[in-house]
């Protein structure tokens, strides 16, 4: 049985889970054995032959459980092939290289890591959906948020031709 790539993600609001979703996707079309899990259910990477991992950008940073999911499998990670994606800007009329940088800067202070790949998509937003302490910035005059309608940036065929472009970057099993 050819070993699996696994692809895990964290979210907030559900857009970077549906993203994973697609890459899994994609990556199941391209041939490959995939599995799909949220990285707080992932335990153990010992069955995996790769790592993909999603998740979206909160105040500069990748989502705290992202940056703990690093952490807590350093020793796996360090010998797999690992891709990286992000959700960012939520509007056209964002700044996306200020965005592409912070990932970046975000991608760099995990310094152990030499991912195969790494990209930044838009991402979803929508106020109503927000939770506390997102829904008390989101109403101060001062927040980036403030006064932002409700906005989907995903480029799925973006989304979709990053996975397609990864499928070709794996390795082969060995
Ligand atoms: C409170 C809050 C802060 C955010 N901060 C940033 C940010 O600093 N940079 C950025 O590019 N996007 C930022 N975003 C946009 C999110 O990354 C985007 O909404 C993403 O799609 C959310 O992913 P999720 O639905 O999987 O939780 C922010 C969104 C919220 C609600």
């Amino acid at each position: 049985m050819p070993r699996p790539v696994l692809v895990t993600y964290t979210t907030k609001y559900g857009s970077t889970a549906q993203v994973a979703s697609a890459v899994a996707t994609v990556l199941g079309d391209q041939g490959l054995e995939v599995d799909l899990h949220p990285a707080r259910e992932v335990r153990s990477l010992e069955q995996y032959r790769a790592v993909v991992l999603g998740a979206p950008i909160f105040i500069g940073s990748l989502q705290r459980e992202a940056r703990r999911f690093l952490d807590r499998q350093r020793e796996a990670l360090s010998s797999r092939p690992v891709a990286l994606f992000a959700l960012g800007p939520t509007r056209k009329e964002d700044d996306w290289n200020a965005a592409r940088e912070q990932f970046e800067k975000e991608v760099a202070k995990v310094a152990w890591l030499t991912p195969i790949a790494h990209e930044m998509f838009g991402g979803r937003y929508d106020p109503t959906t927000l939770r506390f302490p997102d829904s008390l910035l989101a109403r101060l005059p001062a927040s980036p948020l403030y006064g932002q309608p409700a906005s989907d940036v995903r480029d799925w065929d973006a989304i979709r031709a990053w996975a397609v472009s990864l499928a070709g970057l794996l390795p082969p099993e060995a």
